[in-house]
């Protein structure tokens, strides 16, 4: 199988190329990746004499280059290419609406230049965080109305609008997956596990924000690259998948994991000023998948953040690396006088 990968440079991307490359001797990918300041061509560094893999830097919002390569010989295209991260979508959502809503959209045009005259499948990877917050209880559903509170989500949700209507109108084999919180292996040390990880290996204060009851989902990255894998192979044209890893946990609880497991004390932690329009809960009801699919997630979140914390602990160049220039600005801009 050939396939076009967006975003490949990125945190779930660049596990998902080598995942994928693993997992099929045969395949072939071509990754195109802006190289944003998340995209890190260091994460994909063993793979560049592999001739089953081409880089191309790339904007996905970029219609003729995004046209050229999907008239390319290309089965599938998995669109993990976006601006991610809540915050910096706070502080300026117009790389947002450029890359997840314009982007897709260019995505999707191209697709359609070629299909039905070649078969092709588009899937969107998308996210829990277009259903909005949840109360005490309960756990989004596909059929849970899209609720988007952050800018991120509301690009997000209008990306998963646009791919379903290419579904209705021009019969586009096109899936969505909507995933809760991943981590792992490479993630941009902005987002809260490696955030926490890489401060309290360096000795400074865990931002926390607001009450840190704030629940999220986590699921160890290797489980949402198979469970993309599964998608891509046998998911259902115009379906939306939901994938969870069935660990919920508020903030605190994560933070104070991360600490015992580096034999820190948990007055580390710094409670600081609350995210503006902070979802209060996630949690997903991904039966769909498992029942459909046969996709459960297998890394437990003891597991994972095991695993996780030994990683960053191993390869302290990488994130230190990154943890200088534009990211002093932004945890300036961001956690100073929080
Ligand atoms: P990331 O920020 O680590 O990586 C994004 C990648 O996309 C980077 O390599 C960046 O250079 C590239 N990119 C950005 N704009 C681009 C453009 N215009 N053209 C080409 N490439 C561009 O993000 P991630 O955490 O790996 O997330 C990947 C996808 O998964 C995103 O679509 C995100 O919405 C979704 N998702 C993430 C999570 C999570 O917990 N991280 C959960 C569910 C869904
Ligand atoms: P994040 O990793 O940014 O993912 P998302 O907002 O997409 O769920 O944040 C996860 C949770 O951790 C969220 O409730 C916000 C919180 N958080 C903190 O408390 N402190 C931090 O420094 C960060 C980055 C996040």
């Amino acid at each position: 199988m050939r396939i076009l990968v967006t975003g490949g440079c990125g945190f779930i991307g660049s596990n998902f190329v080598r995942y994928f490359l693993k997992t099929y001797p045969d395949g072939s990918l071509i990754n195109v990746d802006k190289l944003t300041y998340a995209g890190n061509l260091e994460n994909l560094s063993d793979l560049s004499g592999s001739p089953r893999y081409h880089f191309i830097r790339g904007d996905i919002a970029d219609a003729a280059r995004m046209e050229e390569l999907i008239s390319k010989d290309v089965e599938a295209i998995v669109n993990f290419a976006a601006e991610s991260h809540v915050d910096r979508s706070i502080e300026d959502p117009s790389a947002f609406m450029k890359t997840n809503v314009f982007g897709t959209f260019v995505l999707l045009e191209a697709v359609r230049k070629v299909f039905p005259k070649r078969s092709i499948r588009f899937v969107q990877i998308s996210t829990d965080e277009v259903y909005g917050s949840l109360g005490e209880t309960g756990a989004f559903t596909e059929e849970t109305p899209l609720a988007p509170n952050s800018p991120y989500s509301a690009s997000k949700s209008a990306a998963d609008m646009l791919v379903r209507a290419y579904y209705h109108t021009y019969g586009l084999p096109a899936v969505i997956t909507r995933c809760s919180n991943n981590y792992g292996p490479y993630q941009f040390p902005e987002k809260l596990i490696p955030l926490m990880i890489s401060n309290a290996i360096e000795g400074k204060e865990l931002p926390i924000y607001g009450d840190g009851m704030h629940v999220r989902d986590w699921i160890y990255v290797e489980d949402h690259c198979q469970a993309i894998d599964v998608v891509l192979q046998r998911g259902k044209a115009g379906e939306v998948y939901n994938i969870g890893g069935r660990s919920e946990r508020p903030n605190l609880v994560v933070a104070k994991a991360i600490l015992d497991r580096l034999g820190k004390p948990h007055s580390m932690i710094r409670f600081v000023a609350d995210r503006p329009g902070h979802d209060r809960r996630y949690a997903i009801d991904f039966s769909k998948i498992e029942r459909e699919l046969g996709w459960t997630p297998s890394v437990s979140f003891e597991e994972g953040i095991s695993r996780t914390v030994e990683w960053y602990l191993n390869h302290q160049e990488w994130w230190k690396k990154i943890r200088t220039g534009e990211y002093l600005n932004y945890y300036k801009r961001m956690y100073e006088n929080r």
